[in-house]
């Protein structure tokens, strides 16, 4: 059965934890999909794992609506969150509404996700006045890294961490029917998480969390130009990609790929016609 955000809501009550990955394409949904994961998130990450620039901010919405489209395909299941790019809701509520928009009707997002707490409520609340679930992103919000001066741990010294409860709270009050919690230390995403209503998603916020997420790629070692303290390898798939591209080089070059079992045969009198 389709996940929804009601199965989040459910699972804040029930005390169950929430899984989320990401995901850029078809196969890779299909197979996250399969495994039962609750949600899939096509995060502007694809800016770092997919197309190679050095931060998310670059993305476009462009990006996220073909990638967006390619995961829906294939997730049949999950719930399917897409990250609104930079500067696609920064400007104005009316860019945040028709662009959410946008990608609700073009990439068949069943929710969007933004980066943000009290400055972003006003685009949060008229979103999900349109009808459309918004998941928050707080503590480190990779859009602004220029502001932050870098991948920095957030919500340490007394004003931080009083201000990402202030932020939680808001964006809860906002509407949001979620908000991902990341780079915050372990006890302050845990105190807030049990002040929320909504449920939280950790990333590098400890396991107190309502649930986790991990890029894809990361907790499967495929992506090695940065590895964040909080990631996990859960397999060593960029070690077997690479064995196994090697050996395909090998078999071509030496002659043992392709054999018989790998073509296609045709009676020999069509190909003595052809003398
Ligand atoms: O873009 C992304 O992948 C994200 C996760 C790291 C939460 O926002």
């Amino acid at each position: 059965m389709k996940k929804t955000v009601v199965t989040f809501a459910q699972a804040k009550k029930n005390h169950e934890k929430l899984t989320m990955l990401t995901a850029y394409d078809y196969s890779t949904a299909k197979l996250i999909d399969s495994a039962g994961i609750d949600a899939i998130l096509v995060g502007d990450s694809l800016g770092n794992v997919m197309l190679g620039y050095e931060d998310t901010l670059s993305v476009t919405m462009e990006d996220m609506i073909h990638h967006g489209a390619a995961v829906a395909r294939g997730a049949k299941e999950a719930l399917v969150i897409v990250d609104m790019p930079f500067m696609s809701y920064q400007t104005s509520v009316y860019d945040a509404v028709v662009n959410a928009g946008r990608l609700m009707k073009e990439a068949r997002a069943q929710a969007v996700k933004l980066e943000g707490g009290v400055e972003v409520c006003p685009q949060i609340k008229a979103i999900t006045d349109a009808g459309i679930p918004v998941m928050a992103h707080i503590g480190l919000t990779p859009q602004s890294i220029n502001a932050f001066g870098g991948f920095k741990v957030q919500g340490k010294s007394e004003a931080a961490a009083k201000k990402f409860f202030t932020d939680a709270l808001a964006v809860q009050e906002a509407g949001a029917f979620s908000v991902t919690f990341e780079c915050v230390p372990e006890k302050l995403a845990t105190y807030v998480t049990n002040k929320l209503d909504i449920p939280t998603i950790g990333i590098g916020a400890g396991a107190g969390c309502d649930g986790q997420v991990l890029v894809y790629a990361d907790m499967l070692g495929m992506f090695s130009d940065f590895t964040p303290k909080f990631v996990k390898r859960f397999g060593e798939t960029g070690q077997v990609m690479t064995d196994a591209f090697k050996a395909y080089i090998e078999e071509v070059k030496n002659g043992t790929y392709p054999t018989a079992t790998h073509t296609y045969a045709i009676d020999d009198d069509v190909i003595e016609k052809l003398y």
